[in-house]
């Protein structure tokens, strides 16, 4: 666990380009002492985690990767993607491994081998972990979904699940993603299709956060979603939900913005200040599952200007996260093209991370590091 130091004012007194001046000037490292350039993580202002999705379980299942088994996670068997893990990041989020239908396949059963590989690799490593995810509409196993159960004894099986997993990561995770995409483009619950929520009512959120922090009452406790790196309905839905639990006391530390970007769309500009308005409740933010994809014809590669406006959308994302004071984690959602969800789920859409397939560094790397060379250079 790091101990995080306040933010300091001139933390963006230095600009990214005034930083690339700076490193061919000579005055801020851009190799290190072994010759070696710095990493995502060496890069970083020392009270900002840089973090990735470790990618195993969900899509990963039914791909056919070079070198590996089918079924095999690359966190567990590609070696040259462990050895950047390690070296580029300082806080993982188990993609998949966490998640209900993952680590709670049936009844009674857990199976946490993957994921207490993930939390010792951290450990390892000197890296934060961010738990995902605990009450969710999707990615739940049938017994859940399809079961007989009644009310009360469903809020039983949450609950056990819920202090199941906060209470055996006690101390070695940082962050929980407590409730996950609880809203609609509208900004109302989705209350048919979250199971917890449909049969519960929507108090259950707020026992969620309870459960969560008695089983750890150090981890920091967030609600998580997509479509709310802007002020709009939905965003605007949990900036009033959060601020009804925390008058009744309810253990919410976080707000995070999920971060899946596409350069079709323009970048949401107003996402500092969006950001900002949650940490003036005085919650942390983080942004949590970023990438940007676009749309690429088939057999062809991006532009130049696609990867470019690509890097400009990773380095705006970096740089309202390092102008809020508790923005204190940010996290792609993977680091290699090789292994993105994107290609799966957003048809005719790709290319969304910071790496090619083979793991060469894109246009959006550089904007990274030499944005948080920037920063961490006001220091
Ligand atoms: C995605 C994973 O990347 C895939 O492997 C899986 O098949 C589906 O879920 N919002 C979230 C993440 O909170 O958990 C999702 O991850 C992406 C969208």
């Amino acid at each position: 666990m790091h101990i995080r130091t306040p933010r300091r004012a001139t933390r963006l007194a230095v600009t990214a380009a005034a930083a690339t001046a700076l490193v061919l000037a000579g005055t801020l490292p851009a190799t290190a002492a072994n010759g070696k350039h710095p990493s995502l993580r060496d890069a970083a202002p020392a009270d900002l985690v840089i973090g990735t999705a470790a990618a195993g379980g969900g899509h990963h299942l039914a791909q056919d990767y070079e070198g590996l088994e089918p079924g095999q996670s690359p966190f567990l068997h590609d070696q040259q993607y462990r050895r950047e893990l390690k070296h580029e990041f300082s806080s993982l989020s188990p993609e998949n491994q966490m998640k209900w239908e993952f680590i709670h396949p049936e009844q009674g059963r857990y199976d946490f081998a993957e994921a207490d590989a993930i939390v010792k690799f951290a450990r390892q490593h000197k890296q934060d972990v961010r738990g995902h995810t605990l009450l969710w509409h999707s990615q739940n196993p049938a017994w859940v979904e399809e079961g007989d159960f009644t009310a009360e004894e469903l809020r039983a099986v949450l609950k056990d699940h819920i202090q199941t997993l906060v209470g055996r990561y006690k101390g070695q995770i940082d962050q929980w993603d407590v409730a996950n995409e609880i809203f609609d483009e509208g900004g109302n619950l989705r209350t048919s299709e979250n199971i917890w929520i449909r049969e519960l009512g929507p108090g259950i959120i707020a026992d969620a956060f309870r459960w969560a922090h008695e089983a750890d009452p150090d981890a920091k406790l967030f609600f998580n979603d997509y479509n709310v790196e802007w002020k709009g309905p939905k965003s605007n839905a949990y900036y009033a939900l959060i601020q009804d639990l925390l008058k009744q006391d309810v253990p919410v530390d976080g707000f995070s913005v999920q971060g899946h970007l596409s350069t079709q769309y323009g970048f949401p500009g107003d996402l500092r200040e969006n950001l900002q308005r949650f940490d003036d409740l005085g919650l942390e933010t983080a942004i949590t599952e970023l990438d940007v994809r676009m749309n690429v014809p088939e057999g062809q590669q991006p532009t130049e200007s696609q990867l470019a406006q690509q890097a400009d959308y990773y380095q705006q994302a970096l740089e309202a996260c390092l102008a809020v004071d508790d923005c204190n984690s940010f996290t792609i959602w993977g680091f290699t093209d090789r292994y993105s969800w994107v290609p799966v789920f957003f048809t005719g859409e790709g290319f969304a991370n910071v790496m090619t397939e083979d793991y060469e560094r894109k246009p959006a790397y550089y904007a990274l590091r030499d944005t948080l060379l920037a920063a961490a250079g006001g220091k």
